[in-house]
C-alpha cells in the first residue's frame, strides 16, 4: 500500500503545530547535536556560537527541512514518489561534508522534535507517516549527492 490520505493529513496536521512555535526549531537542532557533537561546525549559524541559539537563519533552515519532509509526504501521496525539486542539494551537501549516518541523526531529531511539537495528538502512525516521508525524501537527496 502506497502513502495514505490519513499519512499526508497526519504530517499536515503536525507540520502546522511545529510552525507554531520557533522553539521546535531550537529543540530539533539540540538534539541534532546531542547526537553529533561534530555537526556543529557544519552549520554557519550554529558554529560560532556556543551551544545552540536561535536565529533567522537557524528557523528558516529548520522551516525548510521540515517544510521539504511535509512536501515529500504530499508527492508521496500523489505520485508515489518523491522528485528533488531544488536541484543543488546534492552538490550542497557535499561541499558541507554531509555523510549517509548524518541522516539518521537528522531523522532521529526531527522525529523526536514532531513528538514534542504535536503533544497528545501523537502517535505510532503519525511517527511513522513522517518516518516514512523523510525516508523518501533523503533518499531523493542521497541519491543527488552520489
Ligand atoms: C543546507 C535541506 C539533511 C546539513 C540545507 C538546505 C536545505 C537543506 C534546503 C539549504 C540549501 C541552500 O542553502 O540552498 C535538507 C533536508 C534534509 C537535509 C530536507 C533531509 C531530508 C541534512 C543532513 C545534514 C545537513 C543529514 C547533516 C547533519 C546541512 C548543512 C547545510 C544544509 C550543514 C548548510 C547550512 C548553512 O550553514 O547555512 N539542507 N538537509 N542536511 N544542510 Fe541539509
Amino acid at each position: 500500500m502506497g502513502f495514505t490520505q490519513q499519512q499526508e493529513a497526519l504530517v499536515n496536521s503536525s507540520w502546522e503545530s511545529f510552525k507554531q512555535n520557533p522553539s521546535y526549531s531550537v529543540f530539533f537542532y539540540t538534539i541534532i547535536l546531542e547526537k553529533a557533537p561534530a555537526a556543529k561546525g557544519m552549520f554557519s549559524f550554529l558554529k560560532d556560537s556556543a551551544g545552540v541559539v536561535d536565529s533567522p537563519k537557524l528557523q528558516a533552515h529548520a522551516e525548510q527541512v521540515f517544510g521539504m519532509v511535509r512536501d515529500s509526504a504530499i508527492q508521496l501521496q500523489a505520485t508515489g514518489e518523491v522528485v528533488l525539486k531544488n536541484g543543488s542539494l546534492g552538490a550542497i551537501h557535499i561541499q558541507k561534508g554531509v555523510v549517509d549516518p548524518h541522516f539518521v541523526v537528522v531523522k532521529e531529531a526531527l522525529l523526536k522534535t514532531i513528538k514534542e511539537a504535536s503533544e497528545d495528538k501523537w502517535s505510532e502512525e503519525l511517527s511513522i507517516a513522517w518516518e516514512v516521508a523523510y525516508d523518501g525524501l533523503a533518499a531523493a537527496i542521497k541519491k543527488a549527492m552520489s
